[in-house]
């Protein structure tokens, strides 16, 4: 049971969780928050040895309170570390001097929430700090409220983070972090920590490709794969962001975060309040394989919106087929192929509305283009449902072209500043959504589209980054809360849609990954991965993705060879295989596909939806990265232990690597496992544990599957 509990005499707050405590205390003079404890589960009172009452500062330059182990940094006094918040006031006042003013906590089913109250001594802003936790999870989430209680004009923040993290003090640490591009999402990077600050932020308007607002530390690289301690940080909020761990002149090191302070002010006017996004911390002792299984748990059991044993349908998606060219007829045929191989969701991609007939047009006008469909969608839907799929439609609702209707009858809806280019991307300009009429505009299309059709699946995606932010009817008030409130604003469409059709599931894309974050997951089934399908650039792409993010939302297609990003041929069942590894997609054109390839595909779909609930929603082992060898392998175990799912791909074999040993984790040892797939070989729990599961690969770019059962039988 997660428990929060309070210590009067020393001030302090006990977060206890699952396998880890988190601990808090006010300075003596309540003017500051301290951090003192950060780890794996300890008794309260252990917790509260480690409070030490601050001393006066013995070093010259600094103050006692500039080089303590803040929770949360309110900028002013002699602070010079990055801070949390910055803030001036109407009469030209810089820098902020808060007190404790109350604390209060609420349980609930799933756990308890903490708030604590401070406020400035001289005017009226409150900070609220919030901190929640889980019964049967090791994470914390922090959030912020800023209120301007009104009577001084208003107060303008400058910046305004989520939450400070402070890892223990240690050696040196190795931050371990996801970077990338268009089609090489989630790539692993780390590296050593020295003096000074090491930023990890997107100013693109969306979450990015270029960097994923998930992070983890660990001390002097010691942690491995499944041992050691890692505290990791991850951000939900899917516009421009920010992170900043700094090791500060006395070794100490902080993280912290939120949305993007760069081109940012927000006056918080008399009356008004402000609530920042959640950052959450988490900590494990079982290395990055420990941390991984404990963010796909929390996002499986706290964050999505479905439920934790939900699984994700088969999906076919039509853009690599048949790109802008959909029509009616096509459309039927490649329903009618997909469903033959057993896929639950046929998806129509760009090109259905507008005169959208390549990325030059279209985008704003979401009518259906009478053109490729003369009777509507609602025949092809209707058909779509008799084979026994569900139907679903992409999407593109932040975005216009030049050459649409919405553009020429509102100019003035688009990002801009006067007397500067508009810059297009992929010919496209982003929607004002921070605008109330935009945001209007968008519900009330994207609801008539959702209620004249049986549409149960939305692909939303985002096809650009942000240009001349700029909203000049605004300019006299607060023109730089776009930055907010497109955000804010997309979360307000997304959930009132989701409100009024609760049956539709949702995929968030943004060029394959660009908008993937805990924000966007409370709202979304789904993400698009990376538009590269390429199958070995994928391992190197799911492998990031799982550091940080679960199995069920990475959607997976098996796309035609050779494949566009990379001109690779690699063999079908390779293809399925990687494919499998998440939740699994058909993105190739099938009436290409000889009898023998679908004959195929239908076996490894059967096999799919056999083994998917582990894959989807069980606990995943890394047993060998595709960073390390020619061979890469994962496994799956159901959360209670009955089922494993392991896969081993093999890329560029050398002499001497036919045989791979891989020992398995999380198994019961005195269970017995018999092997499903193949000949039915029966396993004792300590030996696949000891001796490992004998695989072998012939060449390159084989693969295998072995799906093993728990059974009552002994060898
Ligand atoms: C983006 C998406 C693709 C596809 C195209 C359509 O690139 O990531 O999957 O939907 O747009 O234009």
């Amino acid at each position: 049971m997660a428990d929060i509990t309070y210590d009067a005499s020393s001030r302090c707050w006990i977060l206890q969780m699952e396998a880890s405590t988190y601990c808090i205390g006010l300075s003596q003079d309540e003017s500051s928050l301290q951090h003192i404890y950060w780890g794996p589960h300890i008794p309260a009172a252990t917790a509260l040895e480690m409070v030490q009452p601050s001393k006066p500062s013995r070093a010259p330059f600094e103050s006692s309170t500039g080089n303590s182990r803040e929770e949360y940094v309110p900028w002013g006094e002699m602070r010079f570390s990055e801070p949390s918040l910055k803030v001036e006031y109407a009469d030209g006042t810089r820098g902020i001097e808060w007190l404790f003013e109350e604390h209060g906590s609420e349980r609930s089913e799933a756990g308890q929430t903490l708030w604590l109250r401070f406020r400035d001594r001289a005017y009226p802003l409150t900070v609220t700090l919030y901190y929640r936790v889980y019964n049967g999870h090791d994470v914390v989430e922090r959030w912020v409220r800023l209120e301007n209680t009104g009577g001084s004009g208003p107060v303008t923040i400058e910046q305004a983070f989520s939450a400070d993290w402070r890892p223990p003090r240690r050696e040196r640490y190795r931050l371990t972090y996801l970077h990338g591009r268009w089609g090489k999402e989630t790539q692993i990077a780390e590296t050593m920590l020295g003096p000074g600050k090491f930023v990890l932020e997107s100013r693109r308007g969306t979450t990015s490709h270029q960097f994923n607002p998930w992070i983890a530390l660990d001390s002097e690289a010691r942690a491995t794969e499944e041992s050691g301690e890692v505290w990791s940080a991850a951000l939900a909020w899917s516009g421009s962001w920010k992170i900043v761990v700094e090791t500060m002149p006395y070794g100490e090191l902080h993280c912290t975060g939120g949305v993007n302070d760069f081109d940012f002010r927000y006056p918080l006017n008399e009356g008004a309040q402000l609530d920042l996004p959640t950052f959450v911390g988490l900590y494990s002792n079982e290395g990055f394989g420990g941390v991984s299984r404990r963010w796909h748990r929390y996002e499986l059991e706290q964050v999505l919106p479905a439920s934790p044993e939900a699984v994700r349908p088969i999906l076919y998606n039509s853009w690599e087929a048949t790109a802008f060219a959909v029509n009616e007829q096509n459309q039927m045929e490649l329903a009618e192929q997909a469903a033959a191989l057993g896929v639950e969701v046929f998806v129509i991609d760009d090109g259905w509305f507008g005169e959208r007939n390549n990325d030059l047009a279209g985008l704003g006008d979401w009518t259906v283009n009478r053109e490729k469909f003369p009777r509507g969608l609602n025949p092809l839907i209707a058909r779509v449902n008799t084979l026994g799929m569900q139907f679903g439609l992409w999407v593109e609702p932040e975005m216009v072209n030049r050459d649409s209707d919405l553009y020429r009858a509102h100019p003035d809806w688009v990002y801009h500043f006067r007397n500067r280019s508009r810059t297009e991307s992929r010919h496209q300009l982003v929607l004002n959504l921070a605008r109330n009429d935009v945001r209007e505009w968008m519900f009330m299309t994207l609801d008539k589209l959702l209620s004249e059709h049986n549409i149960e699946f939305v692909k939303w995606d985002m096809n650009r980054s942000f240009s001349e932010p700029g909203w000049p009817d605004e300019a006299e008030h607060n023109p730089q809360r776009v930055w907010l409130d497109h955000v804010r604003n997309l979360y307000w469409v997304l959930d009132e849609l989701r409100r009024r059709h609760p049956n539709v599931a949702f995929e968030s894309c943004s060029g394959g990954g660009g908008r993937i974050d805990l924000g966007i997951l409370s709202r979304v089934e789904q993400v698009w991965t990376s538009d590269n399908t390429d199958a070995l650039d994928r391992l190197h792409i799911q492998e990031g993705f799982s550091y940080a993010y679960a199995p069920r939302v990475m959607m997976c297609w098996v796309t035609d060879c050779p494949n566009f990003f990379t001109q690779r041929t690699v063999p079908l069942h390779y293809r399925f295989h990687v494919a499998m590894a998440g939740s699994l997609g058909i993105g190739g054109d099938l009436s290409h596909w000889t009898l023998q390839e679908r004959e195929e595909a239908r076996s490894f779909i059967a096999t799919y939806k056999r083994v998917r609930s582990v894959i989807q929603n069980g606990l995943l082992y890394r047993l060998r990265s595709p960073r390390t060898g020619s061979v890469a392998a994962a496994q799956y175990v159901a959360l209670d232990s009955s089922e494993v799912v392991v896969f081993a791909w093999g890329h560029s074999q050398q002499f001497g690597e036919r045989e791979v040993s891989l020992p398995l984790q999380g198994l019961e040892e005195d269970a017995h496992y018999a092997d499903e797939v193949n000949d039915g070989t029966l396993y004792s729990g300590a030996y696949l544990a000891q001796k490992g599961l004998s695989v072998n690969l012939v060449g390159d770019f084989d693969s295998r599957m072995i799906h093993l059962v728990r059974t009552k039988s002994t060898r």
